[in-house]
């Protein structure tokens, strides 16, 4: 059952002029993409990271990573967003929403939000690791990894890996948003990895109120104005449906009848 929602938060909602929201994993999870770090079905419980997202890797087993990724890129194609997904995408519509998020794998641009900030890049994107620029046309090579056509240097996944630096314009991009938003939202996320750890902080820092949703505590928690105890499938809905569509009387975009 969702929590009540708080009678300020939606008045803050309603009334700000820039919000931010930064998703992690746990907003992918009711979408059958297992978190990092859930010990059960955690992506990693298969591997060590350290034997697969990083360079090292990668030049130690080129293949060995580049199959690990096309297993995963594949296992992502074939999921759909959840509820939560959704309602962000609807939220964009009613206010100025700035959505940065830590996933790799689009499910938030597949439920329709208009622009993402993808901090550690996206699993259906391949880039030349010479050139570090995006390939489009790769698909029909027969070489595992296949090259660049280019320069015929390798093909990597478009994701940040350990170690790596995140990509310059949407580490910026994320930063100003942080650092001029009137409400942070942090959800699904256990608030671990930097950089993006950081930008909850930065709006805290400015008096900005900011609001977990998780259905477990994080070091953020004592910092959260708001913590929405629970999965945020259910939640993010409820939060647009009590602040925006409640009012308006416009009928969810699940329900099939659209927004128009
Ligand atoms: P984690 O696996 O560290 O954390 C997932 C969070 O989601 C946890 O706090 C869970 O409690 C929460 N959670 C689980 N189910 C949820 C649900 N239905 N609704 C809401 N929350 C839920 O994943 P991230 O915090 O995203 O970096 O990890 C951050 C980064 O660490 C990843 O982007 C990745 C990893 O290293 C790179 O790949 C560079």
């Amino acid at each position: 059952m969702t929590p009540p929602i708080p009678q300020g938060l939606l008045d803050s909602l309603c009334k700000a002029g820039h919000v931010v929201v930064l998703t992690g994993a746990g907003v992918s999870a009711e979408s059958g993409v297992p978190t990092f770090r859930d010990a059960q079905s955690g992506l990693w419980a298969r591997y060590q990271p350290e034997e697969l997202a990083t360079p090292e890797a990668f030049r130690r087993n080129p293949r060995l990573v580049w199959d690990w990724y096309t297993w995963r890129r594949e296992l992502v194609a074939a999921l759909q967003p959840n509820p939560g997904h959704y309602a962000l995408a609807e939220m964009a519509r009613y206010t100025h929403l700035t959505l940065i998020t830590q996933n790799v794998d689009g499910l938030h641009q597949k439920a329709g939000s208009p622009e993402v900030i993808e901090l550690h890049g996206n699993l259906q994107r391949v880039k030349c690791q010479e050139e570090d620029r995006v390939v489009e046309s790769w698909g029909d090579q027969k070489e595992v990894p296949p090259r660049c056509p280019r320069c015929g240097g390798l093909l990597r996944p478009d994701v940040v890996w350990f170690g790596e630096a995140l990509p310059q314009e949407a580490l910026e991009s994320a930063w100003a948003a942080a650092e001029s938003c009137e409400l942070f939202f942090s959800v699904g996320t256990s608030s671990q990895v930097q950089p993006a750890a950081s930008l909850p902080y930065l709006a805290y820092d400015r008096g900005v109120p900011v609001i977990e949703i998780n259905p477990n505590e994080t070091t953020l928690t004592p910092y959260s104005a708001y913590f929405l105890r629970g999965r945020s499938g259910e939640i993010l809905p409820e939060l647009v449906r009590q602040a925006w569509r409640a009012s308006s009387g416009s009928p969810s975009p699940e329900s099939g009848l659209g927004i128009q």
